[in-house]
């Protein structure tokens, strides 16, 4: 439908706001527009306080691209230092390896390769870039920002920058935040990183976190598109801060700093419940895909891939069996790269993408958890 009429707009007026995708996939973006200057102000009142800031753009991921340590340390390595052993990681969490980084590499080295392979497969220029936003809990330091580490390593000149903090769910929640500058019209280009190097906050002498986290880098090229059909269809995003102790480091902010106790008390190191997270995590990551599908009224059939944040593999099948979907089609890579937190739904999307699991045209969520409590998920066509 190219040309809407009064009594059309009107009609879908009287929808919610959560049919916006749906309406966008039928109709010629800038018709819909246009055709707010045939309408009275009553109407057009109407439809502003419906659709808040409606779209101009759609968002699209044209390259992605991941880096991770060369250094591989497997299960087996693990057993030599923690009383624990391969058979317990493996049937607790799915994980067999991970990569773990060199004490003098920093995160803004893994993002900085991982940025340059996402522009090189969407054929972008640094200087052409907006903004760059770093999903991560594991910064280089406090301030500057990753990001201004990144945007001046890639030499992205005229891309304003910063970090998000929003644990495993972060590269959602900058996804999403990306999503909002360029569905607005403000930027062309932005790019976006999740990047971890968990390892240096981890406790190496707590097994029941040990053997889960990582290190490593994704990275996705954003660029607007008036094509209402291609690129992120719906997002949503949640959180429950009443859970925030559940999955911390107590120490080196504004509440504890940096002292000869903090350290004494292993108060610099991840802290979490796992149990309590794990609970959270399979219904959090089920309701987004069920709310997702909702949004933009389509059924589980209809989804190409899942690519869920990999912490644990019981959590991604415990989420299928809610699902009623099949793990045929849920993307997992957590036996090669253990939980990488911000990192993890775009080193799992790179690969995806590069080994040819998805197609042009196909519907793809990604879903994730982490600390915050936070969660959230997105849903693109290809
Ligand atoms: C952490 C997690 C793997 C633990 O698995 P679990 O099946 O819940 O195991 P439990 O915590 O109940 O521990 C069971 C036993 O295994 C032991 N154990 C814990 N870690 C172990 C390890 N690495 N090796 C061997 N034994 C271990 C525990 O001490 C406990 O022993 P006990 O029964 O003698 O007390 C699981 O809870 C999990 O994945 N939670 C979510 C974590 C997460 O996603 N975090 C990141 C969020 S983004």
């Amino acid at each position: 439908m190219n040309i809407i009429d009064k009594n059309y707009f009107v009609k879908i007026n009287q929808q919610t706001f959560i049919d916006y995708g749906q309406i966008l996939s039928k109709v010629n973006i800038v018709n819909f527009y246009n055709s707010l200057n045939h309408l009275s102000s009553e109407e057009t009142k109407k439809h502003s306080d419906e659709f808040k800031t409606p779209p101009v753009y759609s968002t699209v991921i044209t390259g992605t691209g991941s880096a991770v340590p060369e250094h591989i340390l497997t299960n087996e390595d693990l057993e030599k230092i923690l009383d624990t052993s391969d058979q317990w990681i493996t049937e607790r969490t799915g994980m067999k390896e991970r990569r773990i980084a060199k004490p003098e590499e920093a995160a803004s080295d893994f993002a900085f390769c991982a940025a340059q392979n996402a522009l090189a497969d969407a054929n972008v220029k640094p200087e052409e870039i907006d903004l760059i936003i770093v999903a991560t809990v594991t910064g280089d330091m406090p301030f500057p920002s990753t990001a201004c580490i990144l945007q001046h390593r890639l030499g992205a000149t005229k891309a304003a920058a910063m970090d998000l903090s929003a644990g495993c769910s972060g590269f959602i929640y900058a996804l999403v935040t990306a999503h909002q500058f360029i569905s607005t019209g403000t930027y062309k280009t932005i790019l976006v990183v999740g990047v971890e190097v968990l390892s240096k906050i981890t406790d190496w002498t707590d097994r029941s976190t040990a053997v889960l986290l990582a290190d490593g880098a994704g990275a996705a090229v954003l660029r607007a598109t008036p094509d209402p059909d291609r690129g992120i269809i719906a997002t949503y995003l949640a959180a429950d801060g009443s859970h925030g102790k559940d999955l911390y480091m107590p120490a080196g902010g504004s509440a504890i700093p940096a002292s000869i106790e903090s350290v004494q008390k292993r108060l610099h190191y991840l802290k979490m419940n796992g149990s309590a997270i794990f609970k959270v995590a399979v219904r959090s990551m089920s309701d987004v895909v069920k709310r997702l599908m909702e949004r933009a009224r389509i059924a589980t059939e209809d989804i190409a891939l899942i690519i869920p944040h990999q912490a644990n593999l019981r959590i991604i099948e415990a989420m299928a069996k809610m699902l009623n979907f099949p793990m045929s089609r849920i993307f997992v890579n957590i036996q090669k790269y253990a939980n990488t937190s911000s990192a993890s739904t775009i080193i799992a999307l790179d690969e995806a993408r590069r080994s040819g699991r998805i197609r042009v045209n196909d519907l793809v969520i990604m879903v994730a958890f982490g600390a915050g409590l936070t969660w959230g998920g997105v849903l693109l066509r290809f």
